[in-house]
C-alpha cells in the first residue's frame, strides 16, 4: 500500500485524478472501475477540467461502476446512473455504449450479478478501480460481515449506511434498503486500486483499512492484501494513522 496524505479535499481529488489521467493517457482503452458519493466529486471535477483543457481522451475508455440502489431507475436523480451522468460522463467524450452500472431494476439480481461479472470479463477486467470508503469501512456496498463477499450481488444496506446516505434524500425513510454491488473479489481482481477518503468521520475507517486486522468486519482491510493500492486521504481522514 502506498499512502498519500493531502492537506485539502481538492488536493485529494487532484492526486486521484492524476493517477486516473495517467492510466488513460498510457492506455487509451483502459477499463476504469468508478465510485459515486461525495468523496470522488473533486476527482471527477479535475478530470473534466483536464479533458477540457488538454483534451484527455475518453473515447476508448470503458467504465464499470461499483454499485446501484435496487429499485432505482437510471433517470431517477437519486440513482447512481444519474449521479455519474451529471458529475462526469456528460462532461467528457466517453461513449454511452462503454458505460456500465449494475441494473438496479433487474428482476433477477443473481442473474444481473452474473451478467455484470461477465461484462467486466469480456472487456478484459478492470485496470484501475476507484474506491471511496464508508464510515463502517465498507467498499462498494460490501458491508461488514462474517465473510468477504465474492462477486456482484444483492446487499442489504446497514443502518449506518442508510443514515449516512440519507443526506442525499428527503429523509432516511426514503433511502433504498437494498443495492447491487460489485463484490470484494471483483474489486480485488482490479489491476490497480485507489482508495480515497476525506473528513474526520472517515478517520477510523481509514485506520482499519490501512493498519487494522484484515477481517470481513472491516471490508476495506482486505486491500492490505492487494498488490497495488494507493490510499489518498485528506489529513482529517488520516488523523488516526500512526
Ligand atoms: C459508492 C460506494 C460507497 C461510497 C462510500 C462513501 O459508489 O460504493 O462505498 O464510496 O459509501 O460515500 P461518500 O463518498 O458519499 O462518503
Amino acid at each position: 500500500m502506498r499512502l498519500i496524505v493531502t492537506d485539502s479535499y481538492e488536493k485529494m481529488g487532484m492526486e486521484a485524478a492524476n493517477i486516473v489521467a495517467g492510466q488513460v493517457y498510457l492506455k487509451p482503452n483502459s477499463v476504469l472501475g468508478l465510485a459515486t458519493g461525495s468523496t470522488p466529486v473533486s476527482m471527477y471535477q479535475r478530470l473534466v477540467a483536464v479533458h477540457q483543457s488538454v483534451g484527455l481522451d475518453f473515447s476508448e475508455v470503458t467504465t464499470f461502476n461499483l454499485d446501484e440502489y435496487i429499485g432505482m431507475s437510471p433517470d431517477n436523480p437519486q440513482s447512481y446512473h444519474y449521479f455519474m451522468q451529471e458529475n462526469f460522463f456528460r462532461h467528457i467524450n466517453i461513449r454511452p455504449e462503454n458505460v456500465f452500472l449494475p441494473n438496479g431494476m433487474a428482476e433477477d439480481m443473481v442473474a444481473e450479478g452474473e451478467r455484470y461479472e461477465q461484462l467486466i470479463e469480456s472487456r478484459g477486467g478492470i485496470d484501475l478501480q476507484v474506491l471511496g470508503i464508508g464510515q463502517n469501512a465498507h467498499i462498494g456496498f460490501n458491508e461488514p460481515d462474517l465473510k468477504f463477499a465474492a462477486t456482484t450481488h444483492k446487499v442489504e444496506l446497514d443502518e449506518e449506511t442508510i443514515q449516512a446516505n440519507s443526506r442525499f434524500f428527503k429523509s432516511a425513510a426514503e433511502v433504498p434498503r437494498y443495492a447491487i454491488s460489485m463484490g470484494i473479489k471483483t474489486i480485488m481482481m482490479a489491476e490497480h486500486v485507489i482508495l480515497l477518503a476525506n473528513g474526520r468521520n472517515k478517520a477510523e475507517a481509514v485506520r482499519k483499512a490501512v493498519c487494522g486486522d484484515v477481517t470481513p468486519e472491516a471490508p476495506a482491510s482486505i486491500l492490505q492484501l492487494h498488490r497495488d493500492v494507493v490510499v489518498i486521504v485528506e489529513r482529517e481522514a488520516a488523523a488516526l494513522l500512526p
